[in-house]
């Protein structure tokens, strides 16, 4: 069976990128009996970015209580906290005794935390912890752990799969044995990455994120916030690099996003693409908007549903943990 795999940082509410990039293929992939799912609250990764122990906690309780609430079975799938899996944290270690640090200076993130204090005038690492820095690594073990083919994420998040394999490969190659899988991301071409309010990538970081279950008055509200062109009612307009668009285009059929193209060309006002908009995705999401407040409302039940998850994720961690540590030396004494 092919396996696939995914992860969320628990910082800040999940929005419509995630939903579209991450959480949304991610389901359908479960429903797949082909496929074996793996789906966890990445809350190690949060607090790389997140020192405030309130907000990454509401953070998880909202991250699980929407994978739940879009309809994740999770007979099917293991669904699990990555905090729950004490094998990760040991894993990293094994990988972080073999990765290059090399590879870690070419990381996106780490990159962009120098760029900015260069920019700023500043000492390159100011401010950059460990943690950051060793992200990647910390990632290759949520996913090697599980020897995942397949990883479902937005285009963001490519680089960090290539070096999965390559702290994979890495090791493999060291202990000359295939113990990892190399895993391949999966990225939805039709909206790789969905963009925000101001047009620019759709994320936590640039507060520009239109959250997944907002309530419908202000749903709207933020669809109208969303960034257009000055063109008038009945003036053709050109679907490429228009937002709402490009939002349509990931809730849509192919049927309807044909016949919108129609309507740009012939016109269609922002006000009333505004509106259709507003209408697609409010139907889509009015039943689990209910359902997720419902669970919100009962974190002994979430919690339930976790602890079912960790446990059966560490049968899987445990035993392939013993065997990596074997292979490089820690063995138990015979
Ligand atoms: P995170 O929490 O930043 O984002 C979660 C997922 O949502 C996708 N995403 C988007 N997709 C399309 N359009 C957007 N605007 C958009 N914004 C976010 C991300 O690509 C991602 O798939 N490091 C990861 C979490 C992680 C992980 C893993 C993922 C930890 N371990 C192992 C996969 C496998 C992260 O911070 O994602």
């Amino acid at each position: 069976k092919t396996r696939v795999l995914t992860g969320i940082t628990t910082t800040g509410t999940p929005h419509l990128g995630n939903y579209v990039g991450a959480i949304r293929p991610a389901i359908q992939a479960s429903q797949n009996t082909q496929m074996e799912s793996f789906y966890f609250l990445a809350d190690f990764h949060a607090l790389i970015k997140c020192h405030e122990p309130e907000r990454v906690e509401a953070s998880r309780r909202e991250i699980a209580a929407t994978w739940l609430a879009l309809g994740l079975d999770t007979q099917q799938a293991v669904f699990y906290r990555q905090s729950d899996i004490a094998e990760i944290p040991e894993l990293m270690w094994l990988l972080t005794s073999v990765a290059a640090k090399g590879l870690m200076n070419r990381a996106h993130a780490y990159k962009a935390a120098v760029q900015d204090n260069l920019a700023a005038q500043e000492d390159a690492d100011l401010g950059v912890t460990m943690g950051l820095y060793s992200y990647p690594i910390l990632m290759a073990a949520d996913i090697l752990m599980f020897n995942a083919h397949q990883v479902p994420v937005g285009r963001d998040q490519i680089q960090h799969i290539e070096m999965a394999r390559d702290i994979g490969q890495r090791f493999n190659h060291i202990f000359k044995e295939d113990f990892f899988t190399l895993p391949e991301a999966v990225v939805d071409q039709r909206v790789a990455v969905l963009n925000g309010l101001d047009g620019r990538k759709m994320s936590k970081s640039y507060n520009n994120t239109i959250p997944l279950f907002e309530p419908e008055k202000k749903l709207r509200k933020l669809i109208n916030k969303i960034k257009t062109n000055s063109l008038e009612p009945g003036e053709p307009k050109d679907p490429t690099d228009c937002t709402l668009f490009q939002i349509y285009t990931a809730f849509a059929e192919q049927a309807d996003v044909d016949a919108m193209r129609h309507r740009y060309a012939e016109g269609i006002g922002w006000g009333e693409m505004k509106g259709v908009l507003f209408e697609l995705i409010n139907e889509q999401l009015r039943g689990p908007r209910e359902e997720y407040q419902r669970l919100l409302a009962d974190p002994g039940y979430v919690e339930g549903v976790l602890r079912e998850g960790a446990q059966k994720a560490r049968a899987e961690a445990a035993p392939f943990l013993d065997r990596l540590k074997r292979a490089v030396g820690l063995g138990p004494f015979a």
